[in-house]
């Protein structure tokens, strides 16, 4: 009987255990859940999803129950043999249409959200061209003459028709709260403004509630691949139209004369970062192998997600960022230092 104590008195700490995991449950916000979905597609997901749920609930209290009824009802006894069964016909019948039905019920409105996935964009639809990259992501505004990465704007109420590519490896565009997974593939390089291929994969989706919503890549693409994050604004239409014009024409691109501004555009245009890099305003459009920065005062993280947006931090990104992101292909740049670093630090938090 020495044995017993123990373990009652570990199966005891089960409930406390139980209760701390329903707690901590509870406690967090989730911004990558997929259980509130801000679009029809995710909707639509989450509806399939939940069918297939409550099914599989259906069949466990079936299953758990017929078991219980069982184990007590034919529990083997002193002068009782158990009882066995072989070749009932109505047993057989009844396991074998019971699961058929159930998974012709489940299959039906997955198929049909497939397809939902799958339809075509309206007319209107609002078309953004993602494309992955070696951890980061670019978003072209082909319609409206943009781009910017990693944080991008869309409008509430109107379809978008995100189209998805990769300019390197295969990535995973995933916004949990808007869409389900979808593959980006690599394509050709294509330069800017040529029309893009028709057979890449696609996203359509509107959104419904304004707000900051988090994604990340979703397939293993490298080193640095959970460094692959990426934040979507929705906004309603009018504000989304005021940030269209403000990436059109950004007020602080060129900095007045004689201000700390301008001795950082200054850094910016001389120091070799025009060569990955563009700022829209100014004469650095032609850099586009790294992130567009017209508004990188304005992102909620730097480096796709590696660091929060802080002077500290871009200061430190600048100098030698792979101490930040393993793998990143950002050069370092130690000869950016002093006054002329805090300059440009400063420029490029004024960029919003
Ligand atoms: Cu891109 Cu993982």
């Amino acid at each position: 009987m020495s044995f017993r104590q123990p373990l009652l008195r570990r199966l005891a700490v089960l409930p406390i255990a139980l209760l701390v995991a329903l707690v901590t449950a509870c406690a967090d916000e989730y911004p990558q859940t997929t259980f509130r979905p801000v679009t029809e597609l995710g909707a639509e997901i989450d509806r399939v999803f939940m069918i297939s749920f409550w099914w599989t609930m259906l069949i466990l209290a079936v299953v758990l129950a017929v078991l219980g009824y069982v184990l007590v009802r034919f529990r083997s006894r002193p002068g009782v043999e158990a009882r066995k069964i072989y070749g009932n016909n109505l047993a057989e019948i009844l396991w074998t249409a019971g699961p058929a039905v159930i998974v012709v019920l489940i299959l039906v409105p997955t198929v049909q959200a497939i397809f939902f996935t799958y339809r075509e964009a309206p007319e209107d639809a609002l078309v953004v061209e993602a494309i992955g990259h070696q951890w980061w992501w670019e978003f072209r505004y082909p319609e409206l003459g943009i781009r910017t990465a990693n944080q991008l704007h869309l409008p509430v109420g109107r379809a978008v028709d995100i189209h998805l590519s990769s300019a390197d490896v295969i990535h995973n565009f995933w916004l949990p709260r808007l869409a389900g997974k979808r593959y980006n593939y690599p394509v050709v390089a294509l330069p800017e403004g040529a029309p893009q291929p028709k057979n890449h994969n696609r996203l359509v989706f509107t959104i419904d509630e304004p707000g900051e919503y988090a994604g990340q890549c979703a397939e293993f693409c490298g080193v640095s691949h959970a460094l692959m994050q990426m934040r979507v604004v929705a906004e309603q239409e009018a504000e989304f139209d005021e940030w269209v014009a403000r990436m059109k024409a950004p007020a602080n691109a060129i900095p007045a004369e004689g201000t700390i501004e301008e001795r950082g555009y200054n850094t910016f245009m001389r120091g070799g970062c025009i060569a990955c890099h563009s700022i829209a305003g100014t004469t650095a459009s032609f850099g586009t192998i790294g992130p567009d920065l017209t508004e990188i005062g304005a992102r909620w993280k730097i480096g796709a997600g590696a660091a929060e947006n802080t002077p500290e931090h871009l200061a430190r990104w600048i100098q030698d960022s792979e101490s930040m992101k393993p793998g990143s292909k950002m050069m370092p740049f130690p000869q950016i230092a002093g006054e002329d670093l805090e300059a440009l630090v400063v420029y490029l938090q004024s960029l919003k």
